[in-house]
């Protein structure tokens, strides 16, 4: 509804501040979210010490949405959505762009969860992430454009079928259905839905990460864990890892061994997974989230590590092919690349860690230390090219 309340505010307030010009247009894309009751009144001589350049485009006068959204969406998303959000830009994509007049928000049609997804991306698809070059503004403000863009809002009644993850993360934990057909499912398990819209399900008999998801958390009916049915996730699968069959999650001196879920907690905006080894006195602290590298997204797990006897540590990548090296960026995140699943690209980044291979597995070894922090960075892409090289390693310096 309120939403609603600033459409029909710039409907009628809109007009006449562009006449002002520029300046006008750039006080309304500074204005805060929330829209005063009555808009502020210009009075007559407030056109003369106007600075902007006179007689503004009149056609975007016309125009009922928000000024700088659609200045916004312009610029960055109609070359794959169209100018007028049909979906028809003209990059031509194998996976084609959302059309958002129908609707068709696969991963909720809230201002939020779109804001999500403009910040986020989506994995393995050519929809990139905005973090880095929209601003928070400017991306709620594209967020309430492309809502504009959508058939009218069915107001529904505050739907308590599904849970939804919205300002703090939330855990829950149950029984797994399968992650792919031909798995078992796991008695015993979790799912993590983080504020940034990904959520995690790992088993925990032994600790593995399965699955993570992007969207909508799960069915509500599970929440209370007596519905008796295994756990129902809502979010669309961005990697089930190696096809819901992931391997131990760690090594200690070249053994794969056994960690027990010891308990879970909120830092940030995520939900971290604390972990014991059953081997050497290890604890580790797993936390995953949204990842961006220019146009790439996927996620990142940042694991906190206490090995007070310095045993040799390794998590398993759990990759589906083996790994490329591609070289350091520049801020030390050592590149690879494999082959994901569903023949997407899958770069992996690991900073303060080393590739190691064992076997089949491909591990990331951490390094002798009594306290560590390792990240690894997921980044599913269609396909690889020169310029995504470039922008994980930077420019050719000796070019
Ligand atoms: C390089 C092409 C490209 C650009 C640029 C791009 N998008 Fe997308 N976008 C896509 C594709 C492709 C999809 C569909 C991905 C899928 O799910 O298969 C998508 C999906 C989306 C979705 C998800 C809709 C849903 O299903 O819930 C939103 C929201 C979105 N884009 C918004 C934007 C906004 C806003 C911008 C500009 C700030 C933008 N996109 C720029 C290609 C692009």
């Amino acid at each position: 509804m309120k939403d609603m309340a600033v459409n029909v505010v710039c409907t009628l307030v809109l007009a006449p501040i562009l006449a002002f010009g520029i300046f006008a247009v750039s006080w309304w894309g500074t204005m805060p979210a929330s829209v005063p009751e009555s808009p502020p009144v210009h009075s007559p001589h407030n056109q003369n010490s106007t600075k902007g350049p006179p007689g503004l485009n009149s056609s975007i006068s016309q125009n009922v949405r928000p000024v700088s959204g659609r200045t916004l969406f312009l610029a960055n998303c109609a070359s794959c959505h169209g100018s007028d959000g049909s979906g028809q830009g003209e990059m031509v994509l194998d996976r084609p762009a959302r059309s958002f007049k129908d609707g068709g928000f696969s991963f909720g049609n809230t201002i939020s969860s779109i804001e999500r997804v403009i910040s986020s991306g989506i994995p393995g698809t050519p929809m990139p992430g905005f973090k880095a070059t929209l601003d928070p503004r400017q991306r709620l403000a594209v967020a309430k454009y492309v809502q504009s863009l959508g058939p009218p809002l069915v107001v529904v009644d505050p739907d308590d079928t599904e849970l939804i993850v919205t300002d703090r993360p939330k855990v829950i934990r149950g029984e797994l259905a399968p992650v792919a057909e031909g798995q078992p499912s796991h008695v015993r398990g979790l799912i993590a839905g983080g504020t940034d819209g990904l959520s995690w399900e790992y088993r925990t008999d032994d600790v593995r990460l399965l699955a993570v998801r992007q969207g909508d958390f799960v069915k509500r009916a599970n929440w209370s864990g007596r519905s008796g049915e295994p756990i129902k996730p809502l979010g669309r699968m961005v990697r089930a890892v190696r096809g819901g069959a992931a391997g131990p999650s760690f090594y200690v001196n070249g053994k794969p061994v056994k960690s027990q879920l010891a308990g879970t907690s909120v830092v940030k905006g995520s939900m971290a997974i604390r972990q014991k080894l059953s081997v050497g006195d290890i604890h580790v602290q797993e936390v995953g989230q949204a990842a961006t590298v220019g146009a790439m997204s996927g996620y990142e797990r940042v694991y906190a590590i206490e090995n007070p006897q310095m045993d040799r540590l390794s998590i398993n990548l759990n990759l589906d092919g083996s790994a490329e090296s591609l070289g350091t960026g520049v801020n030390g995140v050592h590149w690879f690349r494999s082959t994901g699943p569903g023949g997407l690209v899958e770069i992996t980044g690991l900073r303060q860690a080393t590739l190691d291979q064992l076997n089949d597995t491909v591990l990331a070894t951490v390094p002798d230390s009594k306290a560590a922090t390792v990240t690894i960075t997921t980044l599913l892409v269609p396909e690889w090219n020169a310029e995504l090289q470039e922008t994980l390693l930077g420019k050719d310096r000796s070019a």
